[in-house]
């Protein structure tokens, strides 16, 4: 029976490619698992403090539906947190959703249009483009310099009247850039210029290395910004799904779609509820990890650039933000990069995304998440030189 073009043509390379580990592992080998951005799977673990509040919900019988919105406590506490990054919310401009994800999908239900365009970085998180053309929009991807920073002109020379939306994700997944205060003030300029919505992503605010964080609300004044945020990645609750959408309240030009939006979280009815009061605690407890965890991620960032770039054929940028690599292919024995990623999954057991999966940007690149310990990192990394090194003696 017929299904529609829109949903057959869905793709996600993240989860994608694990058909293929699947496969391989079926023959009885251990993979090591480079490809998905999951902390928790890895050795930083929910803090204690955020599992005893989901616990304590549930027994106290928060089971039931909540509000559409959101909790007000866990809404007033968002307020507090995006305030102190710089954006300019009142409560009612926020909203709870089951992950950035659902927040995403709503975003893009609310703005794309058949032939609606949205501006988004090359390479990009694939979602944002999936939603976009699930929604019958068109996903333009905009050039981003050496120096990871947006190329104003590449930018601008796309821009047509069926421009809907630009997209800054910050820190950026699949490479770990993060736009400084100058990159964000001359994309809301733009954007500004010729009325789209800013879309802002997040999600890993708190995961940052060598330099300050600047928030979008810190130069967005009051144009239309929709941020997207969640819990996943900074506060360790992948599994449990909870994130949220806000709006600059300063802006008047969002008034249609904050009147609107609600009605999709109605009719799905609402975000999990043990997982909001857990999210509370998440905002209000204890913060000390979060540092740990970014000093752990570093160490292990270092250590994984640092062998990557002496690799002969690989070359490897420095990541700002968040858990990931994207280092480039300069070799030209595969077909392409999802061909090299193929080949190295067989003939080594090591998992990671082609970086095709994450636009045309992407292509003869790869993505490596560096989440797992140090052992593991350098056993991975042993594979991958004598792989590229055996490769290129068969040429
Ligand atoms: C940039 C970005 N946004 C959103 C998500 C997913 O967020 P959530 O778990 O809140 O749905 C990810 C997950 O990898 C991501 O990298």
């Amino acid at each position: 029976m017929k299904v529609s073009d829109r949903i057959s043509n869905v793709e996600y390379a993240i989860r994608d490619i694990t058909v293929h580990a699947r496969q391989y592992e079926k023959s009885g080998r251990k993979i090591i698992y480079l490809n998905i951005g999951d902390p928790v799977k890895y050795d930083f673990p929910t803090p204690d403090h955020i599992k005893k509040a989901l616990v304590h919900a549930v027994l106290g019988n928060f089971n039931y539906y909540a509000d559409s919105e959101g909790i007000l406590e866990l809404r007033q506490a968002i307020v507090k947190k995006e305030s102190q990054k710089g954006l300019s919310i009142i409560v009612d401009d926020v909203l709870v959703t089951n992950g950035i994800s659902e927040g995403l999908d709503m975003v893009a239900a609310s703005i794309v249009e058949p032939n609606s365009e949205v501006l988004m970085p090359g390479p990009y998180y694939p979602p944002y483009a999936s939603y976009v053309k699930f929604y019958g929009g068109k996903p333009i991807e905009f050039k981003l310099t050496e120096d990871g920073e947006p190329d104003l002109d590449d930018i601008k020379s796309k821009i047509t009247p069926q421009a809907r939306a630009l997209c800054i994700i910050n820190p950026n997944n699949p490479t770990g850039e993060v736009f400084n205060s100058k990159n964000l003030k001359q994309l809301i300029d733009i954007a500004a210029e010729h009325d789209m919505y800013i879309i802002c992503d997040e999600i890993y605010d708190k995961l940052i290395f060598d330099q300050e964080f600047t928030g979008i609300g810190k130069v967005s004044k009051d144009a239309p910004v929709i941020l997207l945020n969640g819990f996943s990645k900074v506060y360790l609750m992948t599994g449990w799904r909870c994130g949220y959408i806000c709006m600059n309240s300063d802006c008047q030009k969002l008034e249609n779609i904050r009147n609107n939006i609600p009605k999709l979280a109605r009719v799905r009815i609402a975000a999990n509820l043990p997982v909001q009061k857990a999210a509370i605690a998440a905002l209000e407890g204890p913060q000390d990890y979060i540092a740990e965890t970014v000093s752990k991620l570093k160490k292990r960032r270092d250590l994984v650039v640092k062998r990557l770039n002496e690799i002969d054929g690989i070359s490897c940028k420095l990541p700002n933000g968040a858990f990931y690599t994207f280092p480039k292919i300069l070799r030209s024995i595969w077909k392409d990069d999802k061909d090299f990623v193929l080949d190295l999954l067989n003939k080594t057991g090591i998992l990671t995304v082609h970086g095709s999966g994450f636009g045309e940007y992407g292509k003869g690149h790869f993505r490596i998440v560096y989440l797992p310990n140090e052992q593991v990192l350098g056993e991975a990394m042993d594979k991958l030189t004598h792989f590229i090194n055996n490769s290129e003696n068969q040429n």
